[in-house]
């Protein structure tokens, strides 16, 4: 399953731009550099402003930030598919098979349900009405906690992605 996986994703063109031009993986990874540290930063912030810090702000204040921590995770996707299509050494099967890149996804995909009950089972309508001083309901604070949790635990397996062998050593595999 892994191999055909992996035969679907390996895009020639974004091999061969990989392979011809050495600039292109160092600037895709300033890129993912500067996505994760705006998807975190900005979403990380709401989150922590949902669970009580920052009390002298509405949440709507906030809010407004959202949609560059959209683009910042678009930014991520891009970089991180020409990473996985392009990857120089043997392709995406080096990274479909590493244990990090299978639970970095997975915390990936958590975040972003977790975004999505957030957004559309109206905790962010009542989140968004707090006013400063004020405290946000109990569903959006859990919603933050695991916010926080979630993207934090994918930089974590993003960084483990070079460290594999040894997540694998201290969970005894
Ligand atoms: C959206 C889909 C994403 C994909 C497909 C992806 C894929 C990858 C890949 C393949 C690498 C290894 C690059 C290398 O070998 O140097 C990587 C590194 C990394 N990624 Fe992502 N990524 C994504 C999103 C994210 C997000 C949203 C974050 C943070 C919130 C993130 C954080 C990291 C970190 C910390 C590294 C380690 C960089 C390093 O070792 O220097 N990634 N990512």
């Amino acid at each position: 399953m892994l191999e055909q996986l992996s035969q679907l994703l390996s895009v020639h063109v974004i091999g061969n731009f990989v392979n011809t031009y050495a600039w292109v993986w160092p600037i895709c990874e300033m890129f993912h550099y500067v996505g994760m540290s705006l998807l975190v930063g900005l979403i990380g912030l709401l989150d922590l402003r949902i669970l009580g810090l920052f009390k002298g702000i509405p949440v709507k204040a906030l809010d407004r930030f959202v949609p560059i921590g959209i683009a910042a995770f678009a930014v991520n996707f891009i970089t991180g598919f020409i990473f996985v299509a392009g990857y120089p050494d043997g392709g995406p099967i080096e990274y479909l098979s590493n244990l990090s890149f299978q639970l970095k996804m997975g915390t990936l995909l958590l975040a972003l349900i977790n975004l999505m009950v957030f957004y559309y089972s109206g905790l962010h309508a009542r989140a968004a009405a707090t006013p400063a001083e004020g405290d946000a309901p109990v569903g959006a604070k859990v919603a933050a906690a695991l916010s926080l949790m979630f993207w934090v635990l994918v930089i974590f397996f993003g960084r483990m992605l070079m460290y594999n062998d040894t997540l694998l050593l201290f969970l005894g595999m």
